[in-house]
């Protein structure tokens, strides 16, 4: 691929599990990938795979801030989130208002795709449900209703529940799945190719676990 083909990515969350595979998928596939990170030392490791990243953090940034950061690109991914730490409130300020202000900020730049890492809205009702997970799925459920309400191409991904597993490169793709689980090798890879899959927008995509070729299961969700 040559710079001219390169699709410029920025991902928010660039040094979570799902974000930094999908930033290295994105740099070996030539594509030329930024976003942002909390903590120094994951600059330092992002920049020895060769990625380059921005220093900063979501919940200081408003959103002419992070337009700023945006430019030239193509699609913006957001794969931030609290994760469970810092409380109700981390959440509603990553997950909730974080994703506002990455829709504003990509309006403000003139960003046409936002691709959402989010979650099915009944994971783990086999669980003992808490306060704060329940939070976490409102606020997240939330966000989808967010997002699916702007004019921009978005697609909404929820994976199931994630594992460190190596990906096997076979996932089930659908909007309407069984809630089971997924590797993140094989969320980032499938977010890789809905990067790279600008026909499909506006959809809301569960992801588990799998028979279908990563590729073969995107490419049935192109519709026109
Ligand atoms: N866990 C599951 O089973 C599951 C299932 C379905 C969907 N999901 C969704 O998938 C998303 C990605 O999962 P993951 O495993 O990649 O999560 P992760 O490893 O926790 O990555 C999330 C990233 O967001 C970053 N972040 C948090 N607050 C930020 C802020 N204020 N500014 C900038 N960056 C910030 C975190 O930074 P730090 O590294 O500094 O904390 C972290 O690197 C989750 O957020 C969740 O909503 C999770």
């Amino acid at each position: 691929m040559d710079a001219m083909d390169a699709t410029k990515v920025f991902i928010v969350g660039i040094a979570g599990g799902v974000g930094s595979r999908l930033a290295r998928l994105l740099t070996v596939a030539g594509d030329r990938v930024d976003g942002l990170y909390r903590r120094s030392e994951q600059g330092e490791r992002l920049a020895a795979d060769g990625i380059h990243a921005t220093h900063g953090d979501l919940t200081r940034l408003d959103a002419p801030a992070l337009a700023g950061l945006l430019h030239d690109t193509d699609v913006l991914v957001f794969a931030a989130g609290a994760g469970g730490e810092g409380g109700a409130g981390a959440t509603s300020a990553i997950d909730g208002a974080g994703l506002t202000t990455a829709i504003e900020a990509a309006r403000l730049a003139g960003v046409r795709r936002l691709l959402l890492v989010s979650v099915f809205p009944e994971a783990w009702r086999d669980r003992e449900r808490s306060d704060a997970f329940e939070h976490y799925i409102d606020v997240k459920k939330k966000a989808d209703v967010e997002l699916a309400a702007t004019d921009l191409d978005w697609v909404i991904l929820r994976p199931a529940a994630l594992t460190d597993d190596a990906g096997t490169g076979r996932i089930s793709l659908s909007p309407a799945l069984i809630h089971t689980r997924i590797a993140r090798d094989d969320v980032a890879a499938t977010l890789a190719e809905l990067v790279h899959a600008p026909r499909i927008r506006r959809e809301i995509l569960e992801l588990t676990q799998g028979p279908d070729p990563i590729s073969d299961a995107v490419s049935r969700q192109i519709r026109d």
